[in-house]
């Protein structure tokens, strides 16, 4: 069988609904992610889970099979939520906490333990249904901020699966992200995904923000390395489905007059008796993010600064209902009926009304007959992760002619640049586009929509959804370096037999993030019992151990000093060999630290939680503990300034885990341990994590086995997961 897809959301693209007791009546489901996915849906081999729209409480047995059977015909599975789950998850913590949230409502978000658990409880539901209807080869692709749990779950009990997940509402930044009690299991559940997708840059900036700073993962350009896999973040902007947009377009000029519907025919009457006259369009669901009320406001005060236009315009607004059992959403439809009602009440006119509001659902051919009869599209969103409809608008616009007003706050704003774009706070700058709507010229106006039309047909839902599947289909692809391979089975066999065929063997074994975990305090990272006994059982085994490290000789004295290994210390200058002194390896001097440690010292007074380590030769800048955005910018600026200041000396500037460290050149662990190499061995093994221990890896001879620790791009010819590995390796070296 053909591997499938299995789209995750909670919402299907039909919304089931029981009428006269025991009617299932199916309809399509409204907002971005539904419409926009639907047509992803249709052409492949896929499979899609959501809630049904109904309650358990609601079904009985035959109405479930009549929902499974009119589910199963759109290639669907629906759950039932129970009310209290509903209440808790969908209600409650989905829309009373995370959508104000992100959508930075701060003071309409509701912290509540019980709906978090609910929310927890459900995203478990779906993760459940997902894991018993998956195949060999399948890819699961799980959307938006009610299922942000579910990845994380999914690819706990299924580690090879892989999993894509997309945010269709903004992700906010960390300041206000922080805010949330439950936000580190929101983070770890989200990087189940191997690839997260968002609508804009900055959402994607915002959210590896939050990662590194809460869970202070590693965090490169687009990538997060964990401790076993690199998870990947893009953006990609959601198109439409371009050409049905186009196509129901011309299809509506084409009918005749019988075949026009109602709202068609009452639209037409209003521009034949108001020649000359603009309508205004708006269309939303029912929601406090896409700014409504500032619209009327901003409309209000549009007929009161330019009063020449009374009578000549029309705002027509159409509101879907939306999660009408939020409180938040019952008071906006109250505030948006005494608005409409004020402003009529104010500027009517025995043959004028100002405000056509509609507050339900229209089907498809009604809304193309909105698009194509209004002039002007005015889109005020006070935040709103992408906006369709302004898409939507566009794409109906056959002839070219037409204005959209756009909000900034809105993500489409980023690829419509040639709309008119405004700030939906700001009253007197709508009202002035709203006169700039209205005398536009038409050469204009075509000008501007060819532009937009020729990227939204570019860049369509189907290209988007290629797109995307097209980078999660390269998450699997090893990630680390076409030359590394991972230590396991067959190869894991080969280096063991390699081992326990050699009569005289060397390692070379790397200390911090090699043998030991990273900890924030370096003094107090200490070796364990077990090591000391791999190291004894590896003596006996004729293998001579070295460990090499950038730590001072002090450090490795006290761990190491009464073992029977040889200690290379602060990256290949200081030396004690088995049973022997410490001495210095290279000619050094010291003259030039007096001159870099004030520099070192003015990026520790500017950057909280750093420190400087003065070693015999050499001087290292620690930023472990500080903000990791800022301890890297720094870094980068220590780097390049140290490197301008020490270019008149032998010196060399190491940017190593998280500490730049300044010492002489011709020191590194490459020519340190290649001095080793006195005797003839015929197993040479070196191990490390860091860009230090890379020069071990280029410059030790080829036979080598040379193993890198962790994800990082490297030179070595393997590498392994982490520490827990190496040391499961060495016992394996020493049985
Ligand atoms: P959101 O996802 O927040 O609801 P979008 O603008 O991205 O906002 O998507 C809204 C989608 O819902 C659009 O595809 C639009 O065509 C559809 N839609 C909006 N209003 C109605 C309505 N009254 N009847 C039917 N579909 C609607
Ligand atoms: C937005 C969200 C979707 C949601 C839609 C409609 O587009 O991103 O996830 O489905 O609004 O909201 P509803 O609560 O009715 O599903």
């Amino acid at each position: 069988m053909k591997n499938k897809t299995i789209i995750v959301s909670n919402r299907l693209p039909l919304q089931i609904s029981i009428e006269n007791d025991n009617d299932v009546k199916i309809s399509p489901s409204v907002g971005g992610l539904a419409t926009g996915m639907k047509s992803v849906h249709q052409e492949g081999d896929s499979l899609w889970i959501g809630w049904s729209g109904l309650t358990e409480e609601e079904v009985n047995p035959e109405i479930q099979k009549e929902i499974n059977t009119a589910a199963e015909q759109e290639k669907c599975l629906a759950i039932n939520l129970t009310e209290q789950e509903l209440d808790d998850y969908y209600y409650g913590f989905s829309n009373r906490t995370i959508w104000p949230l992100f959508h930075y409502f701060m003071e309409y978000t509701k912290f509540d333990e019980e709906q978090w658990k609910g929310y927890k409880k459900v995203n478990e539901k779906f993760a459940e249904k997902i894991i018993e209807n998956l195949e060999d080869g399948d890819t699961v692709w799980i959307h938006d901020y009610q299922l942000l749990l579910v990845p994380g779950m999914v690819k706990e009990s299924k580690p090879n699966v892989t999993i894509g997940f997309f945010l269709h509402i903004p992700f906010p930044s960390y300041e206000v992200f922080r805010t949330l009690p439950w936000r580190e299991s929101l983070l770890k559940g989200m990087l189940g995904a191997d690839l997260l997708g968002f609508h804009t840059y900055d959402y994607e900036r915002h959210f590896l923000s939050s990662v590194s700073r809460i869970l202070r993962h590693e965090t490169q350009f687009n990538e997060i390395t964990l401790k076993n896999r690199i998870v990947k973040v893009d953006s990609f902007p959601m198109g439409i489905d371009y050409e049905k947009f186009e196509q129901a377009a011309l299809e509506h000029f084409e009918k005749t007059q019988d075949q026009k519907s109602e709202l068609q025919a009452r639209l037409d009457q209003h521009l034949e008796t108001s020649p000359g006259s603009k309508m205004i369009l708006s269309i939303d669901r029912l929601d406090y993010t896409k700014g409504i009320a500032n619209r009327i406001r901003a409309f209000e005060h549009f007929l009161e600064k330019y009063p020449q236009f009374k009578e000549k315009v029309r705002l027509i607004m159409l509101a879907v209902p939306s999660r009408s059992n939020v409180p938040q959403y019952q008071k906006l439809k109250r505030e948006i009926d005494e608005l409409v009602g004020r402003i009529n009440g104010k500027f009517s006119t025995v043959s004028w009304t100002p405000i056509w509001y509609f507050y339900r659902s229209m089907p498809f051919d009604n809304l193309i007959d909105l698009y194509t009869s209004s002039d002007i599209a005015l889109l005020t969103p006070r935040r709103d992760g992408m906006n369709l409809v302004a898409k939507e608008y566009i794409a109906t616009r056959t002839d070219l002619s037409g204005v959209l007003i756009l909000s900034e706050m809105a993500g489409a704003a980023h690829e419509m640049n040639e709309a008119l774009i405004i700030n939906p706070n700001n009253y007197d700058q709508i009202a002035d586009a709203l006169k700039q709507a209205f005398e536009m010229p038409l050469k204009e106006q075509k000008a501007r929509n060819k532009i937009i039309q020729r990227r939204l047909k570019r860049y369509g839902i189907k290209k988007w959804a290629d797109e995307f599947m097209k980078a999660l289909e390269g998450t699997k692809v090893n990630h680390i370096s076409k030359k590394a391979t991972f230590v396991e089975g067959k190869t894991e066999e080969y280096i063991m037999d390699l081992f326990d065929k050699a009569s005289k063997k060397i390692l070379f074994l790397d200390f911090d993030g090699t043998l030991v975990d990273f900890n924030d305090d370096p003094e107090l990272v200490a070796p364990d019992e077990d090591l000391f006994a791999t190291i004894e059982q590896l003596n006996n085994k004729n293998c001579d151990l070295v460990i090499i490290s950038g730590r001072d000789k002090n450090f490795l004295n006290t761990h190491f000093g009464d073992k029977n290994v040889t200690l290379i210390a602060e990256h290949g200058l200081w030396l004690k060999e088995k049973g022997g002194e410490w001495g210095i390896t290279e000619n050094v001097n010291k003259n030039w630290m007096s001159s870099i440690r004030p520099v070192l010292e003015s990026f520790v007074d500017r950057t909280p939680g750093t420190f400087i380590e003065e070693k015999d030769y050499s001087l290292a800048w620690h930023y472990r503990k500080s903000d990791p955005q800022l301890g890297g910018q720094r870094a980068n600026e220590l780097s390049s300034v140290v490197k301008d200041l020490t270019s008149n000396h032998d010196l060399s500037v190491l940017n190593g885990n998280k500490v730049i460290e300044i010492k002489n050149s011709g020191v590194n662990k490459g020519r340190a341990a290649t001095k080793q190499l006195k005797e003839k061995y015929d197993f040479i093994f070196a191990i490390g994590d860091d860009w230090t221990d890379e020069y071990m890896f280029r410059e030790l001879p080829s036979k080598t086995i040379s193993i890198k620790v962790g994800l990082q791009k490297t030179d070595a010819s393997y590498y392994v997961e982490d520490t827990v590995q190496v040391k499961k390796l060495l016992q394996d070296f020493a049985k």
